[in-house]
């Protein structure tokens, strides 16, 4: 062991650029191992990232080679070696090894289960705990830790208090029929929270602008690659904001969340094997409408509405023809009047489009008519999978669909003044087919409105005797949505389906490890 290896200073994987030309330890793990005659390529991972190894024979005392070339993969080692810049290497340095020490050997006759080459999902999600250390699934965590972060960060720093509500709760917010039912002493029941906003809209009238973070629970028996039985909801709730408002809210949200993953994962986007071009183009001033798909849309998004074409869609939608046009004009403070951050002000610019469903009902028609959709969208019905699909497929940005039906969306949704048959409400589609990452409304501000709409879904009055309240005392406008974090991590990974979003998914057939 030379002078250098016994001194050599601790440095994780990510943090190598600063230590070229110097010799450190690193503490982790052998993810793989390539042998070539005299010599062997280890490949070490520390959770930070990988980096491959340089081993010659004839450079290394022979007990450091023999040691290497006998380690069974996710053998936990501290290693040191020089650190070398290579431009080929995929973190950009290789290691010249000059010691090795193995904290624990994998025992030979129990090889670590996962192979490098592909192996099934059952199997991969059955050995998850394990699964988790290959290079892919790493990356993807970090990615979703950032999405998390920025999330928090967005409401954090543009004046919003998280208030956080429980999980144990005693009535649904969103259908009665996917809760997760629980014994609560005493012969009562209690329920996992499906979402945290009835609670936060209580906040939000004490403190203003609020947010709430945490897990969130649907007894869902849907076996889509959307699903989880399981999953983390961020939800803001703001006093006095209408549907606008909020559309403006999510787009900026969205906005940072993207611009802060670009920032510093593009290393961990391409191990995903994400196209970072599509990432780029969300945060993209939009240019003015030139582009013949822009151009399309914004005709179709002016054509009337075939059915039930209502003044306000006309308007909203020239109103929207018309920010894309001039993006710049509105002002940017309308929104958070706290907001001191650049990105409510950069994302102005940004314009995600926004659709009525009755315009996006008249894409899915004229789609339909050309041959571009195999089924036809009923008007009245909520979209389909492959509806969605097609509407972000015409756009670089998520797309904001409005005033869906009010028949077929939650109770609590405040209908709109001038088709009342209409719910102010949003989803924000994530382009490339990745469906809803964002719900959210205008809630319901009247006392006997609500009262009735209660009563009309046949839920229990008592329970919500204490919501009814927040329209009794001081009722104002407000409004919020929930992002669902591993809808976003699938559609900014670019993963095929939320299983792999989370360390330990939940699924309707899935809850070991
Ligand atoms: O559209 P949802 O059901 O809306 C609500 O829960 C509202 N109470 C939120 C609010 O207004 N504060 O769910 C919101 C988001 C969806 O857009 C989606 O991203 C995610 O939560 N989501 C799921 N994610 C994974 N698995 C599931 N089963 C999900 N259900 C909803
Ligand atoms: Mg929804």
């Amino acid at each position: 062991m030379s002078d250098t290896a016994i001194t050599a200073p601790i440095a994780t994987i990510a943090s190598l650029s600063q230590h070229e030309g110097q010799t450190v330890t690193l503490r982790g793990w052998l993810y793989n191992l390539r042998a070539s005659g005299k010599l062997l390529f280890p490949i070490f991972r520390d959770g930070t990232g990988t980096i491959q190894g340089i081993v010659p024979k004839a450079a290394v005392p022979e007990e450091v080679f023999n040691t290497l070339k006998e380690l069974s993969l996710e053998s936990s080692l501290t290693v040191t070696g020089k650190v070398r810049a290579d431009s080929r290497a995929p973190s950009g340095y290789e290691l010249d090894v000059e010691t090795i020490t193995v904290i624990q050997k994998v025992p030979e006759d129990t090889p670590f289960p996962i192979q490098l080459k592909e192996a099934g999902v059952d199997f991969l999600m059955e050995h998850r705990h394990l699964w988790l250390r290959t290079p892919r699934q790493s990356a993807i965590l970090r990615v979703r830790a950032t999405i998390m972060r920025a999330a928090a960060e967005f409401f954090d720093t543009n004046g919003f208090i998280r208030t956080d509500p429980p999980i144990l709760t005693p009535n649904a917010c969103e259908g009665t029929s996917e809760l997760f039912e629980m014994d609560y002493f005493d012969d009562d029941k209690a329920y996992l929270t499906q979402s945290g906003q009835l609670y936060i809209e209580a906040t939000a009238l004490a403190l203003g602008k609020v947010y709430s973070f945490g897990p969130t629970f649907r007894a869902e028996k849907s076996k889509t690659r959307r699903h989880l039985t399981e999953f983390w909801m961020i939800e803001p709730e703001v006093a006095f904001l209408e549907l606008d408002g909020l559309m403006d809210l999510a787009e900026s949200f969205i906005t940072h969340i993207v611009t802060r993953v670009l920032e510093s994962h593009r290393a961990d986007l391409k191990v995903i094997g994400k196209d970072i071009t599509k990432l780029e183009a969300i945060i993209a001033p939009t240019p003015p409408a030139t582009s013949t798909v822009a151009a399309e849309n914004q005709s179709v998004i002016l054509a009337p509405a075939p059915a039930a074409t209502s003044t306000v869609a006309t308007e909203n939608e020239s109103v929207i023809l018309s920010e894309a046009q001039s993006a710049q004009s509105k002002d940017p403070e309308a929104v958070g009047s706290t907001n001191t951050s650049q990105t409510l002000s950069a994302t102005k610019a940004n314009r995600f489009p926004r659709l009525s469903y009755d315009a996006a009902h008249a894409m899915l028609e004229q789609a339909y008519a050309e041959g571009k959709l195999e089924n036809p969208h009923k008007y009245g019905d909520d979209f389909g999978s492959p509806d969605e699909t097609y509407i972000s497929s015409q756009f670089d940005k998520p797309v904001m669909i409005h005033r869906y039906p009010a028949a077929f969306k939650a109770f609590y949704m405040q209908p709109d003044p001038l088709d009342p048959t209409k719910a102010l409400c949003v989803d924000v589609l994530a382009p490339e087919g990745y469906g809803e990452i964002i719900g959210g409304s205008q809630r319901i501000d009247s006392y006997d409105l609500l009262k009735s709409r209660i009563e009309d879904h046949n839920l229990p009055l008592a329970a919500f005797q204490w919501y009814l309240d927040l329209r009794k005392y001081g009722s104002v406008p407000h409004a919020g949505f929930g992002m669902g974090i591993e809808r976003a991590v699938a559609w900014i990974c670019g993963l095929d389906h939320v299983r792999e979003t989370i360390p330990f998914a939940r699924t309707l057939n899935r809850i070991y490890p």
